[in-house]
């Protein structure tokens, strides 16, 4: 079946930028300390899950995957956008980037002990969301850890010129009550939530959610 077309746009307009994105984003964790608190906690929540490994699902260049290894967690990405992936693999040649989307993933059931979604949810048209959450509800396995980014508000903003060059991307601003209502509808308990005014780099405030899969259930 051919993929609808927001996830159409959503990979011609990453090849496009995948290069620089991956320049313009290579360090922007080392100025965001909450950031790297949240990514420290999910670490923190998943060693302590056990073997299986956690996915980092709209991964782009693969700098959050690099950052979850070197927390000591073993993290692969996976990224609609051949040309992201590309570039992760060049950038990170020691680790596993896939090619995949987020709405059925080629993996199976209970496969993760956790999930990244770090800024990558926020292409998908709300609609979409609980066909995408039932998914990471099916990949993880139970006790298993989800961790979510994204932009808070209740807009659809359109991306015409984005790192450069023309593109045409939806870009959603959800609000963080009716994510965490989502994620529970798929099955998960959600157990943190941040919401952190932006800094001079951004439009609006910024939104974490921490989840789990239920041990039983
Ligand atoms: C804003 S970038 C964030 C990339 C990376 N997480 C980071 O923080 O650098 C969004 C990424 O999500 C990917 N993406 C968007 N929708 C996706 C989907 N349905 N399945 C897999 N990847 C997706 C895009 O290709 C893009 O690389």
């Amino acid at each position: 079946m051919a993929d609808p077309p927001y996830l159409c746009a959503t990979r011609a307009s990453y090849d496009t930028v995948a290069a620089d994105y991956a320049e313009l984003l290579r360090d922007e964790l080392a100025a965001k300390p909450v950031d790297r608190a949240m990514l420290a906690t999910f670490a923190e929540l998943v060693r302590a899950e056990g073997a299986r490994p956690v996915a980092d699902i709209g991964c782009g260049p693969g700098r959050i995957t690099a950052h979850l290894c070197s927390l000591g967690v073993s993290a692969f990405g996976v990224d609609l956008s051949p040309e992201m992936v590309t570039v992760a693999r060049r950038t990170y040649p020691h680790l596993r980037f896939d090619e995949g989307s987020m709405s059925a993933l080629d993996l199976g059931d209970a496969a993760l002990s956790g999930i990244v979604a770090w800024y990558s949810i926020i292409h998908t048209p709300p609609n979409q969301l609980p066909e995408v959450f039932a998914e990471f509800h099916r990949v993880l396995r139970p006790g298993g850890h989800l961790l979510l980014a994204f932009k808070a508000g209740d807009e659809r903003r359109r991306l015409e010129h984005a790192y450069g060059h023309a593109i045409s991307l939806d870009v959603y601003w959800l609000e963080p009550d009716r994510v965490a209502e989502l994620v529970r509808h798929a099955g998960l308990g959600v157990h943190a939530r941040l919401l952190r005014e932006p800094d001079e780099t951004e439009k609006g405030p910024q939104a974490y959610l921490l989840a789990r899969r239920p041990v039983i259930g």
